[in-house]
């Protein structure tokens, strides 16, 4: 379903994805796990265009995508929910989600979408009259997933959806993901933590770099020692 060939991509004069291959298919869940500053976030702005990818391709659905206006990559369904929750602090928790339901498509199906995200996230159906600003951390990360689910979303890329949550929290929405996942959606997942990658993704690509250093399944991966040494920190 999205298809990377050789994808570079960077910041002026410097290239930080250094040619990038990976492919993720329908209904799959993809995780990409790595260091501080290898250049997860890079890639994800890359593939929905808010980066100009310098050479390679990015097909999605069988179209190319290269070159395609952020705008419009959004209109065929790929969603980039970012890194850090980027909701608006003084609108409501129902407005933010409405906001997400942006193009004309999805605006039609903006009631019965909502839906859907409150019955994955019931807490942000409690908390649906309250501005966001008064949400806690790990709500606001929900709100910003919610969001994501009101466009017309086929797949969805989710960047560091743990990062500075309490672990309990992490747990609930990691748990809240799993369900989105098994509703049949494509996921593309940035998470730096191998295990939690593993707990919801059927392929794990190992990024350092700007590269794939490996790419397997979870239990494969955690299997080989200098793994479990670099990721988990754990000497043997
Ligand atoms: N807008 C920018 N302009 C210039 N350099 C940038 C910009 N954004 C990121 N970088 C640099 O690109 C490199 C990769 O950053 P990126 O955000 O892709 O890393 P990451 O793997 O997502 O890290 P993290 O796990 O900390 O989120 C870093 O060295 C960063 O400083
Ligand atoms: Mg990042």
């Amino acid at each position: 379903m999205l298809e990377l060939t050789d994808v570079v991509a960077g910041y002026g004069s410097t290239v930080i994805v250094q040619g990038i291959s990976l492919t993720v298919g329908r209904g799959e869940c993809a995780a990409l796990v790595g260091p501080n500053g290898h250049g997860k976030t890079t890639l994800l702005r890359a593939i929905s265009g808010l980066l100009k990818v310098r050479s390679g391709t990015i097909a999605f659905d069988g179209t190319d995508i290269t070159r395609v206006k952020a705008e419009k990559i959004v209109e065929h369904g790929l969603i980039h929910m970012p890194q850090g929750d980027l909701v608006f602090p003084d609108m409501t928790v129902e407005e933010n989600l409405i906001l997400g339901a942006f193009t004309r498509s999805a605006a039609k199906r903006a009631r019965e979408r909502i839906d859907e995200v409150y019955e994955i996230f019931p807490r942000l159906h409690e908390r649906r009259t309250q501005r966001a600003r008064t949400l806690s951390g790990g709500e606001r990360r929900m709100l910003a997933i919610g969001r994501g689910l009101m466009g017309d979303a086929r797949l969805i890329m989710i960047d560091e959806p743990s990062l500075g949550l309490a672990p309990v929290i992490v747990d609930e929405v990691y748990h809240q993901i799993q369900r989105i996942v098994k509703s049949g959606m494509t996921v593309l997942l940035v998470e730096e933590n191998i295990h939690r990658a593993q707990s919801l993704a059927h392929d794990i690509h190992l990024i350092e770099n700007g590269v794939i250093v490996r790419s397997g399944s979870g239990s494969d991966l955690l299997d080989e020692r200098a793994i479990r040494e670099t990721y988990l920190g754990v000497a043997e």
